[in-house]
């Protein structure tokens, strides 16, 4: 079984439109998925530069990809897509026929209990995607961070209106001895809603908190900011971008990114003349964000709340 089934991957080929001889650059590999549906639509002639900030999922992706195309270019870059012009620098390549993002975790990430991103099974508070590298785990967040500060990061990356309960239990928890596991941490937040309100919600009380813990942990929001503030001059004249978002606050950063892009002025409307330079960079290719068929979610129902938007490079910019 594949450990990680793509979403939305016809539509990902219908945007990024790849050709043989087209230069992509997959920003969040995964399991390879995506990138196999470029080389088996361009017959394995296009080149791929895929990056993932984790070091396995890298090798099994490589592995597959290898397998399948052995003797299509693809690329492997242990590397946040946020520094995406590093490894594009090392290559030689000065720009890109189109970019994909895929973004947050892949099923195998959250089905490993060790990574200790799932609820459902115990293991130690990591979250991290790069579990080879040094910084923050949840551990710490959960254990060291002031409650208020706790309460923002579960209001602002989980959108649960009881952040603030929640946090003020952590915090009670914690006094007796350090939650180190998933499912202690899973039980705390558990008790924080009241059982009327635990009863009528469809998902775990849990789901919200670990979701903004793992976009925290890994500064999710931050490495989007950073990508889409790149990307434009990388693209080649009509070169397609390519973003799915799993949560509202990235689809609506991508959803400004674009129509900020696609303006041909940012002055406030009431100015008389432009003074802000700007010009129209994009066009937008999804009026509306192109969102998983009901067949596909219930085969794959991690696409549920995929959410993809597509825009291409204006000629001339
Ligand atoms: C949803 S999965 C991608 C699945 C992939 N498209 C496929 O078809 O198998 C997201 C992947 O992106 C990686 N990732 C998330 N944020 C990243 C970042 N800022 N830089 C690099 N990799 C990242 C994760 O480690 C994970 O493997």
């Amino acid at each position: 079984m594949i450990p990680h089934e793509p979403v939305l991957v016809e539509q990902v080929l219908e945007y990024l439109q790849p050709r043989p001889g087209g230069r992509y650059l997959d920003g969040t590999l995964g399991f390879g998925g995506h990138a196999l549906a470029v080389l088996e639509k361009t017959d394995g002639r296009a080149e791929i530069l895929g990056l993932d900030r984790d070091q396995d999922a890298l090798n099994a992706a490589m592995d597959r990809l290898i397998r399948a195309w052995p003797e299509a270019r693809v690329i492997a870059g242990n590397e946040r897509f946020s520094r995406f012009p590093l490894p594009m620098q090392k290559l030689g390549w000065e720009a890109l026929d189109g970019a994909l993002l895929d973004l947050g975790v892949s099923s195998h990430q959250v089905d490993s209990p060790e990574r200790g991103f799932s609820f459902l099974r115990d293991g130690p508070l990591d979250m991290r995607m790069d579990p080879r590298g040094t910084g923050l785990t949840a551990r710490e967040v959960v254990n060291s961070y002031p409650p208020r500060q706790l309460a923002k990061i579960i209001g602002q990356f989980g959108e649960d209106p009881l952040a603030g309960r929640i946090a003020r239990h952590i915090d009670q928890a914690r006094r007796s001895a350090p939650i180190e596991t998933t499912l202690e941490l899973a039980r705390v937040v558990e008790a924080a809603y009241p059982p009327a309100r635990r009863a009528k919600s469809r998902n775990h009380p849990a789901t919200r908190t670990f979701q903004a813990l793992r976009m925290f942990v890994n500064d999710e929001a931050g490495e989007l900011a950073e990508f889409l503030k790149q990307i434009v001059p990388f693209l080649v004249p009509e070169g397609r971008l390519v973003i799915i978002s799993f949560h509202s606050l990235e689809d609506r950063m991508v959803k400004r990114f674009f129509m900020e892009q696609a303006k041909a002025c940012l002055c406030p409307p009431r100015q008389p003349f432009c003074l802000c330079g700007h010009k129209t960079t994009m066009r937008i290719l999804t009026k509306k964000p192109v969102t998983a068929s009901s067949q596909e979610v219930a085969a794959n129902p991690r696409s549920r709340s995929a959410k993809l938007r597509a825009a291409c490079r204006v000629s001339g910019t």
